[in-house]
Protein backbone atom coordinates (compact mmCIF):
# COMPACT_ATOMS: atom_id res chain seq x y z
CA UNK A 1 0.00 0.00 0.00
CA UNK A 2 2.57 2.43 1.06
CA UNK A 3 4.59 2.11 -2.00
CA UNK A 4 1.43 2.29 -4.41
CA UNK A 5 0.85 5.56 -2.37
CA UNK A 6 4.28 6.37 -2.97
CA UNK A 7 3.93 5.65 -7.03
CA UNK A 8 0.55 7.70 -7.12
CA UNK A 9 1.81 10.72 -5.86
CA UNK A 10 5.14 10.17 -8.16
CA UNK A 11 2.39 10.18 -10.98
CA UNK A 12 0.85 13.84 -9.82
CA UNK A 13 3.91 15.05 -10.10
CA UNK A 14 4.48 14.07 -13.04
CA UNK A 15 1.31 15.65 -14.34
CA UNK A 16 1.71 18.70 -12.46
CA UNK A 17 5.30 18.73 -14.21
CA UNK A 18 4.11 18.60 -17.67
CA UNK A 19 1.41 21.39 -16.73
CA UNK A 20 4.22 23.34 -15.26
CA UNK A 21 5.44 22.91 -18.60
CA UNK A 22 2.67 23.32 -20.50
CA UNK A 23 2.09 26.89 -19.09
CA UNK A 24 5.82 27.91 -19.93
CA UNK A 25 5.14 26.86 -23.19
CA UNK A 26 1.83 29.04 -23.44
CA UNK A 27 3.55 32.07 -21.85
CA UNK A 28 6.21 31.85 -24.67
CA UNK A 29 3.79 31.44 -26.90
CA UNK A 30 1.78 34.40 -25.78
CA UNK A 31 5.10 36.56 -25.86
CA UNK A 32 5.87 35.46 -29.23
CA UNK A 33 2.46 36.22 -30.71
CA UNK A 34 2.19 39.44 -28.99
CA UNK A 35 6.20 40.03 -30.17
CA UNK A 36 4.14 39.80 -33.97
CA UNK A 37 1.83 42.02 -33.18
CA UNK A 38 4.14 44.68 -32.61
CA UNK A 39 6.10 43.76 -35.57
CA UNK A 40 3.21 43.81 -37.87
CA UNK A 41 2.18 47.28 -36.19
CA UNK A 42 5.38 48.78 -36.90
CA UNK A 43 5.05 47.62 -40.04
CA UNK A 44 2.22 48.46 -41.28
CA UNK A 45 2.79 52.42 -40.16
CA UNK A 46 6.42 52.02 -42.09
CA UNK A 47 4.20 51.39 -45.34
CA UNK A 48 1.30 53.11 -44.23
CA UNK A 49 -1.24 50.79 -44.03
CA UNK A 50 -4.05 50.90 -42.31
CA UNK A 51 -4.09 50.31 -38.38
CA UNK A 52 -7.41 49.53 -37.29
CA UNK A 53 -9.07 47.31 -39.97
CA UNK A 54 -7.70 44.43 -42.16
CA UNK A 55 -6.25 43.32 -38.63
CA UNK A 56 -9.04 42.20 -36.21
CA UNK A 57 -10.82 40.34 -38.37
CA UNK A 58 -8.17 38.21 -40.00
CA UNK A 59 -6.27 36.94 -36.79
CA UNK A 60 -9.63 36.83 -35.28
CA UNK A 61 -10.89 34.22 -37.87
CA UNK A 62 -8.07 32.06 -37.11
CA UNK A 63 -7.60 32.27 -33.58
CA UNK A 64 -11.32 32.15 -32.50
CA UNK A 65 -11.89 29.46 -34.74
CA UNK A 66 -8.85 26.97 -33.88
CA UNK A 67 -9.87 27.32 -30.27
CA UNK A 68 -13.09 26.43 -31.19
CA UNK A 69 -12.65 23.31 -33.21
CA UNK A 70 -10.24 21.85 -30.31
CA UNK A 71 -11.81 19.04 -27.76
CA UNK A 72 -12.54 22.22 -25.61
CA UNK A 73 -13.81 24.72 -27.69
CA UNK A 74 -16.84 25.44 -25.13
CA UNK A 75 -14.57 25.80 -22.28
CA UNK A 76 -12.77 27.80 -23.74
CA UNK A 77 -14.87 30.21 -25.08
CA UNK A 78 -13.71 33.39 -24.22
CA UNK A 79 -9.85 32.92 -23.96
CA UNK A 80 -10.00 34.51 -27.89
CA UNK A 81 -11.58 37.32 -26.70
CA UNK A 82 -8.86 38.03 -23.67
CA UNK A 83 -5.87 37.64 -25.84
CA UNK A 84 -7.11 39.70 -28.71
CA UNK A 85 -7.89 42.35 -26.64
CA UNK A 86 -4.36 41.96 -24.76
CA UNK A 87 -3.30 42.39 -28.79
CA UNK A 88 -4.71 45.84 -29.39
CA UNK A 89 -3.45 46.88 -26.42
CA UNK A 90 0.06 45.77 -27.24
CA UNK A 91 -0.88 47.13 -30.60
CA UNK A 92 -1.92 50.13 -28.95
CA UNK A 93 1.50 50.58 -26.73
CA UNK A 94 3.67 50.33 -29.66
CA UNK A 95 2.16 53.22 -31.95
CA UNK A 96 1.50 55.42 -28.37
CA UNK A 97 3.01 54.40 -24.95
CA UNK A 98 1.69 57.06 -23.13
CA UNK A 99 -1.65 58.38 -23.47
CA UNK A 100 -3.60 60.21 -26.54
CA UNK A 101 -4.96 63.66 -25.25
CA UNK A 102 -7.71 65.32 -28.09
CA UNK A 103 -8.52 68.50 -27.80
CA UNK A 104 -10.18 71.02 -30.27
CA UNK A 105 -13.33 73.30 -30.70
CA UNK A 106 -17.00 71.83 -29.34
CA UNK A 107 -18.33 69.68 -31.71
CA UNK A 108 -14.82 69.01 -33.77
CA UNK A 109 -15.50 65.06 -32.78
CA UNK A 110 -13.22 64.28 -29.62
CA UNK A 111 -15.79 62.29 -27.93
CA UNK A 112 -16.56 59.95 -31.55
CA UNK A 113 -13.12 59.39 -32.22
CA UNK A 114 -12.28 58.75 -28.22
CA UNK A 115 -15.11 55.95 -28.21
CA UNK A 116 -13.63 54.80 -31.41
CA UNK A 117 -10.16 54.67 -30.62
CA UNK A 118 -10.77 52.72 -27.21
CA UNK A 119 -12.87 49.98 -28.92
CA UNK A 120 -10.52 49.56 -31.42
CA UNK A 121 -7.38 50.28 -29.31
CA UNK A 122 -8.63 48.19 -25.92
CA UNK A 123 -7.19 51.41 -24.30
CA UNK A 124 -9.25 53.08 -21.19
CA UNK A 125 -10.74 56.62 -21.90
CA UNK A 126 -12.05 59.47 -19.77
CA UNK A 127 -13.75 62.65 -20.78
CA UNK A 128 -12.66 65.40 -18.36
CA UNK A 129 -16.05 66.81 -18.64
CA UNK A 130 -17.47 63.61 -17.33
CA UNK A 131 -14.89 63.40 -14.46
CA UNK A 132 -16.24 67.08 -13.54
CA UNK A 133 -19.58 66.24 -13.52
CA UNK A 134 -18.91 62.94 -11.25
CA UNK A 135 -16.64 65.19 -8.89
CA UNK A 136 -19.36 68.04 -8.96
CA UNK A 137 -22.55 66.12 -8.72
CA UNK A 138 -24.29 67.94 -11.24
CA UNK A 139 -24.11 68.65 -14.93
CA UNK A 140 -21.68 71.20 -16.99
CA UNK A 141 -24.65 73.26 -17.78
CA UNK A 142 -25.45 73.81 -13.67
CA UNK A 143 -22.07 74.51 -12.95
CA UNK A 144 -21.79 77.03 -15.07
CA UNK A 145 -24.90 78.42 -14.04
CA UNK A 146 -24.63 77.90 -10.07
CA UNK A 147 -20.68 78.73 -9.50
CA UNK A 148 -19.50 80.29 -12.84
CA UNK A 149 -17.01 79.54 -15.65
CA UNK A 150 -14.43 80.16 -13.30
CA UNK A 151 -15.21 78.07 -11.02
CA UNK A 152 -14.95 75.00 -13.91
CA UNK A 153 -12.00 75.84 -15.24
CA UNK A 154 -10.40 75.31 -11.75
CA UNK A 155 -12.41 72.01 -11.12
CA UNK A 156 -11.42 71.27 -15.47
CA UNK A 157 -7.56 72.07 -14.08
CA UNK A 158 -7.63 69.88 -10.47
CA UNK A 159 -9.35 66.86 -12.91
CA UNK A 160 -6.24 66.98 -15.62
CA UNK A 161 -3.30 67.68 -12.81
CA UNK A 162 -5.08 63.99 -11.65
CA UNK A 163 -4.19 62.39 -15.23
CA UNK A 164 -0.88 63.36 -15.46
CA UNK A 165 0.18 59.97 -14.34
CA UNK A 166 -1.58 57.39 -16.28
CA UNK A 167 -1.28 55.76 -19.25
CA UNK A 168 -2.99 53.97 -22.38
CA UNK A 169 -5.93 56.26 -21.68
CA UNK A 170 -7.78 58.19 -24.39
CA UNK A 171 -8.22 61.50 -22.66
CA UNK A 172 -11.06 63.55 -24.45
CA UNK A 173 -11.06 67.34 -23.30
CA UNK A 174 -13.54 69.82 -23.17
CA UNK A 175 -13.09 72.20 -25.91
CA UNK A 176 -11.97 75.14 -23.86
CA UNK A 177 -8.78 73.00 -21.97
CA UNK A 178 -6.01 74.72 -23.61
CA UNK A 179 -6.72 78.23 -22.53
CA UNK A 180 -4.82 77.79 -19.03
CA UNK A 181 -1.03 76.81 -19.85
CA UNK A 182 -0.79 74.82 -16.69
CA UNK A 183 -3.29 72.28 -18.31
CA UNK A 184 -2.07 71.83 -21.65
CA UNK A 185 1.66 71.13 -19.55
CA UNK A 186 0.22 68.74 -17.25
CA UNK A 187 -1.18 66.95 -20.39
CA UNK A 188 1.87 67.07 -22.25
CA UNK A 189 3.48 65.08 -19.59
CA UNK A 190 2.55 61.69 -20.24
CA UNK A 191 0.44 62.22 -23.41
CA UNK A 192 0.31 62.80 -27.08
CA UNK A 193 -1.47 65.85 -27.82
CA UNK A 194 -4.26 65.66 -30.70
CA UNK A 195 -5.80 68.42 -32.25
CA UNK A 196 -9.24 67.90 -34.04
CA UNK A 197 -10.02 70.61 -36.34
CA UNK A 198 -13.22 71.81 -38.31
CA UNK A 199 -14.52 74.75 -40.53
CA UNK A 200 -16.94 76.77 -38.13
CA UNK A 201 -19.67 75.64 -40.71
CA UNK A 202 -19.19 71.99 -39.96
CA UNK A 203 -19.28 73.08 -36.23
CA UNK A 204 -22.39 74.68 -36.52
CA UNK A 205 -23.84 71.71 -38.26
CA UNK A 206 -22.66 69.56 -35.84
CA UNK A 207 -23.45 71.46 -32.20
CA UNK A 208 -26.55 73.40 -33.41
CA UNK A 209 -29.56 70.73 -32.01
CA UNK A 210 -27.89 70.42 -28.52
CA UNK A 211 -28.29 72.79 -25.34
CA UNK A 212 -25.68 70.78 -23.29
CA UNK A 213 -22.87 73.58 -23.94
CA UNK A 214 -23.06 76.54 -21.57
CA UNK A 215 -20.69 78.98 -23.63
CA UNK A 216 -23.15 78.70 -26.91
CA UNK A 217 -26.29 79.22 -25.50
CA UNK A 218 -27.76 82.26 -26.98
CA UNK A 219 -24.84 82.41 -29.51
CA UNK A 220 -25.64 79.44 -32.02
CA UNK A 221 -24.47 81.00 -34.58
CA UNK A 222 -21.28 81.42 -37.24
CA UNK A 223 -20.38 84.33 -36.56
CA UNK A 224 -20.30 83.86 -33.00
CA UNK A 225 -18.26 80.22 -33.49
CA UNK A 226 -15.87 81.97 -36.00
CA UNK A 227 -14.87 84.67 -33.40
CA UNK A 228 -14.43 82.03 -30.56
CA UNK A 229 -12.77 79.92 -33.11
CA UNK A 230 -10.39 82.56 -33.80
CA UNK A 231 -9.76 83.60 -30.42
CA UNK A 232 -8.53 79.95 -29.23
CA UNK A 233 -6.49 79.39 -32.70
CA UNK A 234 -2.89 79.80 -31.32
CA UNK A 235 -3.68 78.08 -27.93
CA UNK A 236 -4.79 74.97 -29.90
CA UNK A 237 -1.55 75.14 -32.32
CA UNK A 238 0.83 75.50 -29.82
CA UNK A 239 -0.62 72.77 -27.79
CA UNK A 240 -0.90 70.30 -30.38
CA UNK A 241 1.90 67.55 -31.39
CA UNK A 242 -1.08 66.91 -34.48
CA UNK A 243 -3.82 68.38 -36.28
CA UNK A 244 -5.78 66.48 -38.15
CA UNK A 245 -9.11 68.35 -40.31
CA UNK A 246 -12.17 66.39 -39.50
CA UNK A 247 -14.48 67.96 -42.42
CA UNK A 248 -15.99 65.76 -44.54
CA UNK A 249 -14.51 62.58 -43.26
CA UNK A 250 -15.52 59.51 -41.01
CA UNK A 251 -14.77 58.74 -37.53
CA UNK A 252 -12.63 55.51 -38.90
CA UNK A 253 -11.14 57.80 -41.59
CA UNK A 254 -10.18 60.53 -38.51
CA UNK A 255 -9.12 57.28 -36.20
CA UNK A 256 -6.63 55.97 -39.29
CA UNK A 257 -4.99 59.42 -39.90
CA UNK A 258 -3.84 60.07 -35.93
CA UNK A 259 -2.57 56.80 -36.18
CA UNK A 260 -0.34 57.06 -39.34
CA UNK A 261 0.52 60.40 -37.85
CA UNK A 262 1.23 60.09 -34.26
C1 LIG B 1 -16.28 74.12 -23.37
C2 LIG B 1 -16.45 72.92 -24.03
C3 LIG B 1 -17.26 71.82 -23.47
C4 LIG B 1 -17.31 71.89 -21.96
C5 LIG B 1 -17.74 73.25 -21.50
C6 LIG B 1 -16.83 74.38 -22.02
C7 LIG B 1 -15.46 75.19 -24.02
O1 LIG B 1 -16.74 70.56 -23.88
O2 LIG B 1 -16.06 71.60 -21.40
O3 LIG B 1 -19.08 73.42 -21.95
O4 LIG B 1 -15.13 76.17 -23.36
O5 LIG B 1 -15.15 75.04 -25.22
P1 LIG B 1 -16.89 69.98 -25.39
O6 LIG B 1 -15.78 70.57 -26.20
O7 LIG B 1 -16.70 68.52 -25.23
O8 LIG B 1 -18.22 70.35 -25.90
Amino acid sequence: MIEKGGMDMRELEDIRRELDSCDEELARLLERRMDLIRELTAEKKAKGLPQLKAKGRRQKGTLISRLEASRYGRECRGIADSILRAEKKVQAGALCPGNIALIGFMGAGKSSVSHYLRDMLAMDEVETDELIVEAEGMSIADIFEKQGEGYFRRVESQVIRRLRGKKGVVISCGGGVVMREENVQNLKASSRIVLLSAFPETILDRVKGSTKRPILNGHMDLGYIRDLMEKRRASYQAAADLEVATDGKDVAQICEEILARI
